[in-house]
């Protein structure tokens, strides 16, 4: 069965990267036709809305949707066009796995998966400033968003993943100690929801700032963690930083039925143009869709091809230390497809 896609190339280096990963998909032979549409500063430059009515339609249709990194332009009305696609699909988690390409580092074999939370806590964007004397901005204030409802949903996610991916155990992070009405209610939920699955998936809590420690001490302990928003965002740059960086960090962005593909780097405009960008993370994206496609052999083989190319080292982009352009990254991935053949 052939599943429609939608595409977005996004900005800066955007273009660039979606365009490597859509060859080598069909290289490999994935099940994908693209319906493409832009987004971003790419749609504003064609006179649309940063969001266009028939980009959000189609991934509406298509439910499912491969992004490039969009650049949201300064003074565009609201803080991040990231934030507003999560919002409008109402995406509430954002998982990203960090799995090891490249052994050699300060860890082999790490595979961790972090699904965070992604529309509440303090990145709700509840905050103002309240002014005193003189001055306007004498006080900045910002209110930490827990609901029940946010909670128990993020948390039987992370159940649910860790039952249908094969995993053994949910950590769930969180600052309860200091934080008791807010994050004590996520964590009271979080044991609730947890004794729903008792009998196959170990729970247990932790507080982040501990996390963080033992996560750069033993990475071994952790296998799905759940949290809050900005605790997840934190936590899942410091497990991409253990299996080699955000080169290859996917992210996916989940809703009740759309789910959105990304990498987790933007659009690096430093050097957008230049053909030197790394496709990885967003490869690794789109074999993250594949695996949710069913597709899962095409996606292993993707990652084997990718694992050999970087693993071999000889024709990588300039973030791996290699010189090589990104079509030729790209067109080493797909030689290492006949290599397996
Ligand atoms: P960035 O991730 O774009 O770049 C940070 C550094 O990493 C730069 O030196 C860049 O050259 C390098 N880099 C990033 N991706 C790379 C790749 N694939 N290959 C080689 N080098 C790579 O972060 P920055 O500079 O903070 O943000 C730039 C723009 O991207 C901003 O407008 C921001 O809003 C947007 N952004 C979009 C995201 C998304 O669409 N998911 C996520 C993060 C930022």
């Amino acid at each position: 069965m052939t599943h429609t896609v939608t595409l977005i190339p996004g900005d800066g280096i955007g273009p660039a990267i979606t365009a490597e990963v859509v060859r080598i998909l069909e290289a490999a032979g994935a099940p994908v036709e693209w319906e493409r549409h832009e987004a971003g500063l790419a749609a504003v430059e064609q006179g649309h809305d940063l969001l266009p009515q028939e980009t959000l339609d189609s991934i509406e249709r298509n439910r499912y949707c491969l992004k490039g990194p969009l650049t949201t332009p300064i003074g565009a009305g609201f803080r991040s066009i990231n934030v507003a696609l999560r919002k409008h699909f109402d995406l509430y988690a954002n998982v990203r796995p960090a799995e090891t390409m490249v052994p050699g580092g300060r860890y082999d074999d790490i595979d961790i998966v972090i699904v965070r939370e992604n529309t509440e806590g303090l990145y709700a964007g509840i905050e103002h400033y309240i002014g005193m004397r003189q001055d306007p901005r004498a006080v900045a204030e910002s209110v930490m968003l827990i609901t029940r409802y946010g909670s128990d949903r993020i948390c039987r996610y992370a159940f649910e993943y860790a039952v249908e991916h094969g995993r053994k155990k949910v950590t769930l992070v969180h600052k309860a100690n200091i934080l008791k009405c807010t994050q004590g209610l996520f964590l009271e939920v979080g044991r609730e929801v947890a004794k729903n699955y008792a009998d196959v998936i170990e729970f247990e809590d932790r507080i982040v700032d501990a996390t963080a420690m033992q996560l750069v001490l033993d990475p071994y302990q952790f296998d799905v963690i759940v949290t809050e928003n900005m605790f997840g965002d934190i936590l899942s740059d410091l497990t991409a930083g253990l299996v080699g960086g955000l080169g290859f960090a996917p992210g996916v962005n989940i809703g009740k039925d759309i789910t959105i593909y990304e990498a987790v780097h933007g659009s690096a405009p430093d050097i957008a143009g230049r053909g030197i960008a790394n496709p990885s993370a967003l490869l690794l994206g789109a074999c993250l869709m594949l695996d949710q496609m069913g597709q899962r052999e095409t996606a292993g083989r993707i990652r084997t091809a990718l694992k050999s190319v970087v693993r071999d080292g000889q024709v990588v982009t300039s973030d791996l230390g290699g010189t090589a352009s990104t079509t030729a990254f790209a067109d080493a991935i797909i030689e290492a497809f006949d290599a397996q053949a």
